[in-house]
């Protein structure tokens, strides 16, 4: 199975999915009375600048909810939601149930560690057995790119993506830009670096796509073998020293290296990755704005990419990002489902 940019995640680059066919370009009624043009959230590739306003926007809105005493609306009543999870997942997965919850939907969780894919039951069977007993929406995380435009083919129901392969992970840049525009304003010519692991990282391709769509410079920086060939055709300005990077940065990302996903050695050792690219209050001392802000999508290694120090420090809102997280997920089932209950 394919799990890189370069032996797939790149190829879809180079041909974007289904010319508008993958974001699900499809246009709803239901969904177009309330704003967004497309019928799924399988990508920000083809999201236009103003729905990925419009989710940022109505995110505010399910902020205020959530600082409530009752932090709960009951917008999806009557909404069934399964959340399909064929990988493993702390934030992202408890972030939509939470919003799911939140939102008055009854929600349904599947582990694929104890279902009948283990006896060797497809995607596409699975999916349809599921949506047989009257579902409106799967949130899908999966190992394989395009999983998601896949199920998109075979189902009725809105899809969700929560992360497919190397490809992207819409909501997590969707929060990492909410949790940006809350603390800097407009992104128009911010300069954000993502440093680490780009070549299997979904966020990356994701935050790319959504900051490049707001106006921001989005700049990568990490190991040769870890930076995708030909990224700079995204329009991406490359870095391979750190130090340089966080010389001309408003915004660092800093990404796990994805160990379960490299089939190759890219680097002697993770001491040796700390050592050259870690991001230690050292180097930010030395090379850094005091202003620049660090974000973290998690889970974090602590003593690879990224001291304790400085996740901790203030400089860090990956809590926050955490907290927006759910009010993201919240405007996006909104956004994609709440024409259903007019419809019901
Ligand atoms: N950021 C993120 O996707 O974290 P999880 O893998 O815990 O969901």
């Amino acid at each position: 199975m394919s799990t890189s940019w370069n032996d797939a995640g790149w190829g879809m680059l180079c041909a974007p999915l289904g010319g508008g066919e993958g974001g699900g370009a499809i246009l709803e009624p239901e969904t177009a009375a309330v704003g967004l043009r497309h019928k799924h959230l399988l990508g920000l590739e083809d999201y236009g600048a103003d729905e990925i306003t419009l989710i940022l926007d109505t995110a505010e809105s399910f902020l205020e909810v959530l600082e409530r005493p009752i932090k709960k609306v009951p917008t999806l009543r009557g909404i069934t939601v399964v959340n399909l999870f064929f990988e493993n997942s702390t934030r992202t997965r408890i972030s939509f149930e939470m919003a799911e919850k939140r939102l008055s939907a009854d929600t349904v969780n599947f582990s694929a560690s104890s279902s009948s894919t283990q006896k060797g039951e497809t995607l596409r069977d699975t999916a349809a057995n599921i949506e047989a007993m009257k579902i409106d929406a799967v949130v899908m995380r999966h190992s394989a790119p395009g999983a998601c435009l896949f199920l998109s083919r075979c189902l009725e129901s809105v899809i969700i993506n929560a992360g497919d392969g190397a490809h992207e992970h819409p909501t997590q840049a969707l929060l990492d830009i909410l949790s940006l525009r809350r603390r800097l304003g407009d992104l128009r010519g911010k300069r954000v670096t993502l440093v680490g692991d780009i070549l299997h990282s979904r966020v990356a391709l994701s935050n790319i796509y959504g900051l490049q769509k707001l106006g921001a410079h989005v700049q990568v920086c990490g190991p040769a073998p870890l930076i995708p060939r030909h990224i700079e055709e995204l329009g991406v300005e490359v870095y391979w020293n750190i130090e340089e990077a966080l010389e001309n940065s408003d915004v660092l990302n800093v990404l796990r290296i994805q160990l379960e996903r490299h089939n190759a050695h890219h680097f002697p050792s993770l001491r040796e990755y700390h050592e050259e690219f870690g991001v230690t209050m050292d180097r930010l001392d030395r090379h850094a704005s005091d202003e620049l802000v660090i974000l973290h999508p998690g889970p974090i290694n602590r003593g690879v990419e990224i001291s304790s120090e400085v996740a901790d420090s203030g400089r860090s809102i990956i809590l926050e990002q955490v907290t927006n997280g759910v009010a993201v997920r919240m405007a996006v089932l909104y956004l994609l489902l709440g024409g259903k209950t007019r419809e019901h």
